[in-house]
């Protein structure tokens, strides 16, 4: 069953009924001003930190589910409804809702009155636009009340959910020419604040939420759009909200547009009132804003505007394959969601509650490998952020704060894996840029002043690191734990509540990481190519060295005889082995081993693979280890913690499951890869949509497995670091289309009865039309530029500066 479909010529979800089974959400905002809006307009926004600067609020985990949006009431003489179904739930009698890339549109018709709000963000701007446009589609004259409404968060996410004894006090707001502002805590240390404002004269307004709703009373029947009248309140403390009251009439068949603005907006310190000695905010630079997205001409200009951008975004990289997954997931869905992503790390969606966490150190960094080629420059500030969070001992934080980009001292370090990703991110982004100048650039450790030095010793540091902590089997300790946070080696927990994550109660010298030591060798070997050509051959063998260690190493302790070991707990047994009673088999090491190249001349690698395919593929994707844990291991941590099938515990974690696609396809089996492709590629799940529950447009990070009560429901959408690992494995690997220091690598290694396919891809300044076609059911590849043959699989941007190449690959 579908809630809906995909028009891939407006790159939009067409969503057709409102009730779909969770809220299927959108994002707005691209730079600083960020909110996330759901398919009945519920949802929040924020400025840069959905912790610290929280402009709305949003009560996560509610009933009825998502109810706190921004919200638009029309009412006529006997009824009234929401326009976006939330949060009134009445009827309506058509309802439409479109995502697209950074916008939202949601129509409806109830009585015969039309409506539709477009929701979005004008880029280089912190305010969003509600534009709406009712249509009277009756054949007599209606006389309309407009009502909107938002709730405001008192900016600290956490302490406005808390600490009511001080906050029910501080909510202040002015009115002042129908605009709403919301100041809470301006008169002190905020030089920020929100307006809301409605390019219509108001009929009233109100700002005092149980003024506005009544006592006792919902969103979905506010006493003020019951009875038709505003209360014109002036919140002072309890909760500040925005509410303002239109009256419309339209002749029978007439159209009317409103414009809402929400925005936040600083004065500078020093101006912060006008006149000065009062309390009363400074409008002198906000006005101007108001004034202008208050028109229509603007509005439409900057809809324009994010259109264009998007499409020239995505315009960098096209495909054309047999598939129509592949295409819609390429070209328009998945480098979106990698976007979405890059902006928000694991903060907020609807499953993160953007007060919980920061910005991953892991997760950032995995989140730039398929990134970097959309806005390179963004990439390489986001590297320099996360390094200069770098500590000094090569380690990380686990996470910073986007606001402040310091490191989040709640969660702290010792994730043993986190600082090897900063090579790998790093890796990435030259490779497409070929800005090899970032490795001189300076970052500081731990944001400490005078500590800088430059990227290249951050990345070395980060390989160093994991060469202090090996353990007895010359494999890397695991620290807190490594990719998989729930696997908890450190950290015998019998108290309840006791964070699996930030408690580490054993010594931590024993327990090693078959997975680091593949992501380790991975690492180095970038690092080598990275010093061969800074020309630092010291460096080059000193990691040459360690890497053959560590290969050695992962093949005498870490081969289990069909399959890669996972990890030797604190005794020193194996998990993730044959011996082991549950758990005997976990997909981590089979992928990064492989694509860390281990096995593959000697047959591990084809028998890890194969033994991934017996015993973890099942027709909703790979699942993460077998059997599932229905114990509680002390010794294993948060993973047996889970009921078997969900998460950690044996659920299609779909991250992991692009690096089986990645290693299948170097080890040239492309049906194999394109399959596990197909099978958690959320387009070609959308006929499932019942059954898989999140949105069929983005991946989630787990669907649940093949020994879970559902298997193949889908949780925790959007935020996942699958969005940019699937894109890197069908692109780079399955299509075989990869950035390399020399140039554009094109290797693809599609399935058999694929003829070939075509794309068209930015590389360095230079258009390359790419044209596959089989000509043999094998996997060699000879190339074409511009009609001449070339040496290899690699093609090198033209010497001459030519901005564009053609490019012909024959597979045989
Ligand atoms: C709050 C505090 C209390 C303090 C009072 C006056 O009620 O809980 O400790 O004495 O405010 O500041
Ligand atoms: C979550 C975390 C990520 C971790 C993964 C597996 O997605 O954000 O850092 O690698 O779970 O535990």
């Amino acid at each position: 069953m579908q809630f809906g479909y995909f028009d891939d010529k407006k790159k939009e979800y067409v969503i057709t009924q409102p009730d779909t089974p969770l809220p299927w959400i959108n994002y707005l905002g691209n730079e600083a001003y960020f909110g996330i809006i759901s398919n009945t307009a519920g949802g929040y926004s924020f400025y840069k930190d959905a912790r610290l600067r929280r402009i709305t609020r949003y009560r996560y985990n509610n009933v009825p589910l998502d109810v706190g949006g921004r919200y638009i009431y029309i009412r006529d003489e006997s009824d009234f409804w929401s326009p976006s179904w939330q949060p009134t739930r009445k009827d309506l009698d058509e309802y439409e809702c479109r995502h697209g890339l950074g916008y939202t549109i949601i129509k409806s018709k109830r009585n015969g009155i039309e409506s539709q709000t477009k929701y979005f963000v004008p880029l280089g701007q912190n305010l969003e636009v509600w534009e709406l446009s009712i249509t009277n589609r009756r054949e007599v004259e209606a006389g309309l009340s407009i009502f909107s409404a938002v709730e405001f968060c008192l900016w600290d996410a956490v302490d406005d959910s808390n600490n009511y004894q001080r906050n029910y006090s501080i909510g202040e707001v002015e009115v002042e020419n129908d605009v709403i502002y919301h100041k809470s805590e301006y008169r002190e240390r905020r030089n920020h604040f929100v307006y809301f404002a409605c390019s219509q004269p108001l009929a009233g307004f109100d700002t005092q939420r149980e003024e506005f709703l009544g006592s006792y009373r919902g969103w979905d029947n506010p006493i003020c759009v019951q009875q038709g009248v505003s209360h014109n309140s002036k919140a002072t403390g309890w909760q500040p909200i925005g509410s303002h009251h239109v009256k419309i009439n339209l002749e029978a068949g007439e159209t009317k547009n409103i414009i809402f603005l929400l925005g936040y907006q600083e004065n500078p310190n020093a101006e912060k009132f006008n006149p000065p000695n009062s309390q009363i905010i400074n409008k002198k630079y906000v006005l101007p804003i108001i004034q202008d997205y208050l028109k229509e001409e603007t509005v439409n200009k900057a809809f324009v505007a994010l259109n264009k951008y998007w499409e020239n975004l995505l315009g960098k990289f096209m495909v054309d394959t047999p598939d129509l997954h592949t295409n819609r997931m390429v070209n328009i869905w998945n480098a979106y969601q990698m976007m979405v992503t890059f902006n928000f790390s694991r903060s907020a969606s609807y499953f993160e509650s953007g007060i919980g966490r920061g910005m991953g150190f892991r997760d950032s960094t995995q989140d730039l490998l398929g990134f970097s080629h959309l806005i390179p420059d963004r990439a390489r500030e986001r590297i320099l952020d996360l390094a200069a969070t770098q500590l000094p001992s090569g380690g990380a934080y686990h996470q910073y704060q986007p606001l402040t980009k310091l490191g989040n001292n709640d969660i702290g370090s010792d994730f043993n894996d986190d600082p090897l990703w900063l090579v790998l991110a790093v890796a990435a982004y030259i490779k497409e840029s070929g800005d090899w100048k970032i490795l001189d650039e300076k970052a500081p450790f731990d944001n400490q002043p005078g500590s800088e030095d430059s990227l290249y010793e951050h990345i070395k540091r980060s390989l160093q690191y994991t060469l202090d902590r090996l353990g007895s089997h010359s494999l890397p300790l695991i620290g807190r734990a490594d990719w998989n946070d729930c696997l908890n080696l450190n950290c015998f927990s019998d108290t309840p509540g006791q964070s699996f994550q930030t408690t580490t109660n054993k010594e931590g010298k024993v327990a090693e990481s078959v997975f680091i030591a593949g992501l380790f060798v991975i690492a180095t070997k970038e690092m080598e190519t990275i010093a061969r050509y800074v020309g630092n051959e010291n460096d080059r063998s000193h990691f040459y060295n360690a890497r053959t260690k560590m290969e050695n190493a992962i093949k005498s302790h870490g081969w289990d005889g069909k399959w890669f070991k996972r990890a030797y707990d604190n005794e020193g047994d194996p998990i993730g082995s044959s011996q082991c009673q549950e758990g005997k088999i976990f997909i981590e090491p089979q992928g990064i081993c492989v694509m860390a190249g281990i096995g593959i001349d000697n047959g591990m690698a084809e028998d890890a693979l194969n033994s991934v395919k017996e015993r973890l593929a099942f027709k909703h994707g790979i699942v993460l280890l077998e059997p599932a844990y229905k114990n509680y291991y002390l010794n294993l941590g948060e993973i047996s913690s889970y009921p078997p099938g969900y998460k950690e515990n044996g659920s299609v974690f779909c991250h992991t499951n692009p690096w089986i696609m990645i290693a299948e396809a170097m080890i040239g089996r492309g049906d194999q890869a394109f399959d596990y492709y197909h099978r958690i590629n959320p387009s070609a799940r959308e006929g499932l949509s019942e059954l898989h529950r999140c949105e069929p447009y983005v991946y989630s990070q787990m669907i649940a497995g093949k020994e879970a009560l559902k298997p193949g429901e889908a949780k925790n959408s959007w935020l996942t670091g699958t969005a940019s690992w699937n894109y890197v494995a069908i692109t780079q690997y399955i299509l075989g289309i990869r950035p390399t220091y020399e140039g554009l690598q094109i290797s693809p290694v599609i399935p058999k009865n694929w003829k070939g396919f075509s794309a068209t891809r930015e590389f360095r300044g230079c258009e390359f039309t790419i044209h596959v076609e089989r000509i043999g059911l094998g996997n060699s590849v000879s190339i074409e530029v511009n009609g001449e043959i070339i040496e290899g699989t690699i093609v090198p941007t033209p010497d001459n500066g030519a901005k564009k190449l053609d490019v012909h690959v024959f597979i045989q």
